[in-house]
């Protein structure tokens, strides 16, 4: 069987992939900061899982518990990096842009790290993150987020890069979905083309299975990425 490592599993898109995974005969390590949830989560799934309790912001902490996770399945084969927090922060409250570097660009990478060398070890793997559109944007409410999903995306295609220059069997998928109804973007008004997290996990899956290297959740948000690049800035900071 193979082995899969969801980190962010408690909630949203990161616990609906943990399922299918888990229905498509992989052992799934699930990990996140939320106890209970994440035993919720191994009650709901009548298959092999392991849980970790990791905090991502405390890199060097999280970085070991990770080691410790793939000890305890005896392997890995896949990992998706999924973690993240979104803050609407218009004022720049220190603590949530500070959060938002520390989870999503910190915690991104060191968890990479682990797998990236894990990986290089064994001789072969495979490395999901999830960046997001946002990327793509200068967001003057959510400013720290979609910088921190711009660092994402280029350091996965940085990782690509040095992987397939040392001709390493690692693949990296970088995916970018649009919106996603989470727990995320509860609240938050004058959403559009809004795709449940089972429908976004199961593209999530299939990239996966294809081994592709980049995909939009849902497809649809590829135009709106082909707009968002072709757009002159002007226009961006009206939006
Ligand atoms: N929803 C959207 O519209 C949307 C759009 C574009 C991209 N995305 C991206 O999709 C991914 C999944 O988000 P979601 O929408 O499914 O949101 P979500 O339901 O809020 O899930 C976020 C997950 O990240 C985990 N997490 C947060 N801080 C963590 C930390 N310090 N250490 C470890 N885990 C941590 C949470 O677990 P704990 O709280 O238990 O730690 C939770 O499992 C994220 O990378 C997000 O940026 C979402």
């Amino acid at each position: 069987m193979k082995k899969a490592v969801v980190i962010g599993a408690t909630s949203g898109m990161g616990r609906e992939l943990a399922k299918i995974l888990a229905k498509n005969n992989y052992i799934v390590g699930l990990a996140g900061r939320r106890a209970n949830l994440l035993s919720e989560l191994q009650n709901e799934i009548p298959t092999e899982t392991h849980a970790k309790r990791i905090d991502v912001s405390k890199t060097k902490e999280a970085m070991a518990l990770l080691n410790e996770l793939i000890k305890e399945m005896d392997g890995m084969d896949l990992i998706v990096i999924n973690s993240a927090v979104s803050y609407q922060n218009p004022e720049l409250e220190w603590d949530n842009e500070n959060e938002t570097i520390n989870v999503n660009i910190r915690g991104f990478a060191a968890m990479a790290n682990v797998a990236v060398k894990y990986f290089s070890k064994k001789g072969y793997g495979h490395i999901v993150g999830i960046s997001s559109i946002a990327a793509l944007r200068h967001s003057c409410r959510s400013t720290a987020y979609g910088a921190s999903k711009a660092f994402v995306s280029h350091y996965m295609r940085g990782l690509r890069q040095k992987l397939v220059n040392k001709k390493l069997k690692i693949y990296i998928t970088e995916i970018v979905p649009g919106l996603v109804d989470t727990p995320m973007i509860k609240n938050r008004k004058g959403l559009f083309w809004v795709a449940s997290a089972k429908k976004a996990a199961g593209q999530i899956f299939e990239a996966i299975k294809k081994k592709k290297k980049k995909v939009y959740i849902t497809k649809r948000w590829t135009l709106i990425a082909l707009l968002l690049k072709m757009m002159p800035e002007f226009v961006k900071r009206m939006l």
